[in-house]
């Protein structure tokens, strides 16, 4: 079956279409599923018309490629939990960026470079043009496959999420960009030549992997969104190289979108955009977990329990370990047992809890708890000093005062939820360790905290059978 160009033209436009509709039906939580089955049709149309393309060959390898690769997705999606998403995110990335220095190589190679015979000014121009796009191509998509591979070590625990400190490291990262520009330029100027590519490529990998490797775990929520954006641009370059509209605008949506999530997660965490995708630029910061906070004091799931039927006002402050014990099934049941005692409960969400955005939001969601009575950092921050008992539960690096107390800490500056100004914290944890940040939590020694250490979900429903 093969489509005529202009049949190929209106299914590519119809997918762009569908796919900016699925970007505003994510957007919302109660259109996302609409958005995501317009994503679906949309790719669906894209790969339908793309195959029938006359210029397309061999379509047996392209669909026993395609089938391979479905099933490993499939297998992956279904048992990815929902915590190991921002690695598989991660992973995704860094084969849209491999995929686009593939086929920069193999748009270099197939062209008539370097040949002697005398172009028109114009075909010069076109050649020229072509030859940016693959230098470009491969740049972005060599630095987005390193620094996602770095980013999924990192999330992974592969490798060490503190950021790594080389000596003049910025100044290693402005050598790169400007040496890559001077090569593109005699690239261009004459006509071509390997190894300007090969020597350019071999910069962008190390520059990619310096440039995540140099960003410290608090930021890797922004890292993740910034590579989603360059593989966006990535997958745009490979548009222009293979001629394909399509992906030239579905790059630039994802390039785009990725950028303004970045944008507003730095402007969430206090973070300087601009510092964050120069390689953690301003993080000069030791992390000095040396420091003597006093003694913690631990309490016991039925004190909580009395505790808290005595309260008349109950903020619960949720975390990553929410999520990594799923506490949330006996979070809401705990909920609704305080609230028909009269008790007035909300949640407090911060930005960047758990390993990805919205990630407490849709597991309250998931456990049925009404949106109400969830609240975002803005919304509920000045509450803390009206409210009687507040539960941290499975979070850490989100309620440390540290980030507002203490300007050399890594996280100093990033706002965070201010439970400490509430008459009681207790904090649900496992033992003393640190958050995702790696750095010690002043909250769990002052006078007004208890730490009940266990399971959170073990912990939560032990307090709601005590209750
Ligand atoms: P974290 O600072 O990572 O703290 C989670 C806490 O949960 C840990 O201190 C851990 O202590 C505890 N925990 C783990 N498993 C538990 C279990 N089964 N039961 C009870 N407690 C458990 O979490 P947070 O406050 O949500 O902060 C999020 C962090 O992740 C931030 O630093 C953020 O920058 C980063 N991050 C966020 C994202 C996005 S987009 N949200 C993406 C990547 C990274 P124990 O080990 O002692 O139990």
């Amino acid at each position: 079956m093969e489509f005529s160009h202009g049949l190929i033209s209106a299914a590519y436009i119809i997918s762009a279409l569908l796919f900016i509709f699925s970007l505003s039906g994510l957007s919302k939580q109660e259109t996302a599923e609409t958005g995501n089955w317009y994503g679906i049709v949309g790719m669906a149309i894209a790969l339908i018309a793309t195959i029938a393309d006359p210029r397309v060959s061999n379509i047996a390898v392209i669909i026993i490629t395609m089938v391979i690769g479905a099933l490993i997705g499939l297998r992956l999606a279904k048992k990815v939990e929902m915590t190991e998403m921002p690695e598989l995110v991660a992973i995704l990335h860094s084969f849209v960026g491999l995929a686009a220095v593939l086929v920069g190589f193999n748009s270099y190679f197939e062209m008539d470079h370097g040949t002697s015979i005398v172009l028109t000014a114009e075909q010069q121009m076109a050649v020229n043009i072509h030859l940016v796009e693959v230098f470009l191509g491969v740049f972005i998509g060599a630095v987005t496959f390193t620094g996602s591979v770095v980013a999924f070590a990192k999330l992974r625990g592969i490798i060490n999420t503190s950021a790594l400190m080389l000596p003049h490291r910025h100044k290693m990262n402005l050598a790169a960009g400007v040496v890559s520009l001077l090569l593109m330029v005699s690239f261009v100027q004459q006509g071509g030549y390997d190894s300007a590519l090969y020597i350019m490529t071999a910069i962008a990998l190390v520059f990619g992997w310096h440039l995540v490797a140099s960003i410290g775990g608090a930021d890797m929520p922004v890292v993740v969104s910034m590579l989603n954006s360059y593989s966006g641009w990535a997958a745009a370059a490979a548009g222009f190289m293979l001629n394909n509209d399509l992906l030239i605008v579905t790059g630039a949506l994802v390039g785009s979108s990725g950028a303004i999530l970045s944008y507003i997660m730095c402007k969430a965490m206090n973070r300087s955009f601009i510092s964050v995708i120069a390689g953690g630029f301003g993080t000069d910061v030791v992390v000095d977990n040396d420091t003597d906070y006093g003694e913690h004091v631990e309490t016991q799931a039925d004190v909580v329990a009395e505790i808290l039927a005595e309260a008349k006002s109950v903020i619960i402050a949720p975390g990553y370990g929410m999520a990594v014990a799923q506490a949330q099934y006996p979070v809401y049941e705990m909920t609704q047992e305080l609230i028909n005692k009269g008790v007035k409960v909300r949640f407090a969400i911060h930005p960047v809890a758990g390993r990805l955005p919205g990630h407490m939001n849709v597991l309250l969601a998931e456990a049925k708890v009404p949106y109400d009575i969830v609240l975002g950092m803005d919304e509920i921050n000045e509450d803390f000093a009206d409210t009687d008992v507040v539960l941290v539960i499975g979070a850490n690096d989100t309620v440390n005062p540290a980030a507002a107390e203490d300007p050399t800490s890594p996280i100093a500056g990033m706002p965070v939820l201010e439970v400490w100004n509430a008459k009681q914290v207790v904090v649900f944890k496992r033992s003393m360790n640190t958050g995702y940040a790696g750095v010690q939590n002043p909250l769990f020694f002052k006078d007004n905290t208890q730490m009940l250490f266990g399971d959170a979900k073990e912990s939560v429903e032990k307090i709601y059978k005590a209750l």
